[in-house]
């Protein structure tokens, strides 16, 4: 298919990922298969250990070592040399992790401006967006606070915006509600799905929490190094 838009976000075949420690290799993921459609929320549930952050790390190529075909909107990534995964990283990926990694000598709207201008988008441009992000995460009166003036879901609020600033078509989250209370998890995780469908980009989020990918349009579980 030609037309980039009806290609899957996501398409991992055979994925394979062992580590060797102590000279014990353990299989962590022993072919997974995945396809992820444009727009499309997919979960991520499966035990502590089951390899979810690992998984993660391959679909956002953060890491090396991963045997099988990656494909993110269409392009095989497995012989790209190092330049092209921050390519992909940069053009289709949006992350949020579980601590929220924002920059703490910047404000909340600094934090989702700088990653538009490393972008390419003019400032005016980006203050616009980034306003506009955060507002709809009910942040439109903290823009100028530092996060240590924040509250931890309101500093993983401006984490989501920051993921979404550059319209990615895939945002990937590793537990990312898993440092709040369950009431706060519930919230952000519903403003980030909300925010999600409204961009039109698809996301893979890993949880433990069954509740919240009951949200999600599709729940995968990772089971013995496969996907169920
Ligand atoms: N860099 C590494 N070196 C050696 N072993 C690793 C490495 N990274 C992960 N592992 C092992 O791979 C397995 C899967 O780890 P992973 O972090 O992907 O699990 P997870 O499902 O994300 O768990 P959790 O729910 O606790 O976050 C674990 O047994 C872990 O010890
Ligand atoms: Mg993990």
């Amino acid at each position: 298919m030609s037309d980039s838009v009806n290609n899957k976000v996501v398409e991992l075949r055979n994925v394979r990922r062992s580590f060797v420690q102590a000279d014990v290799q353990i299989d962590v993921l022993k072919g997974v298969d995945l396809d992820i459609m444009p727009n499309e929320t997919v979960a991520l549930l499966g035990p502590s250990g089951s390899g979810k952050s690992t998984l993660l790390q391959a679909v956002g190529l953060l890491e090396g070592g991963f045997e099988g075909s990656i494909k993110l909107a269409g392009e095989e990534t497995a012989q790209l040399p190092a330049k092209g995964h921050t390519r992909i990283r940069r053009e289709l990926l949006g992350f949020v992790y579980q601590f929220h990694h924002l920059l703490p000598d910047f404000t909340a709207l600094e934090n989702v401006v700088m990653p538009q201008l490393i972008f390419g988008r003019s400032l005016g441009e980006a203050e616009i967006r980034a306003e506009s992000l955060l507002a709809s995460m009910g942040l439109g009166e903290r823009l100028h606070h530092k996060p240590s003036k924040l509250s931890g879901g309101e500093q993983q609020r401006v984490a989501v915006a920051r993921a979404l600033a550059n319209s990615p078509k895939l945002v990937l989250a590793d537990e990312p509600t898993g440092n709040l209370d369950e009431a706060t998890a519930d919230i952000v995780l519903a403003e980030l799905l909300a925010l999600v469908r409204r961009e039109g980009s698809a996301a893979f989020i890993a949880t433990h929490n069954e509740r919240l990918a009951a949200k999600m349009d599709r729940v995968v579980r990772l089971h013995d190094g496969v996907l169920t």
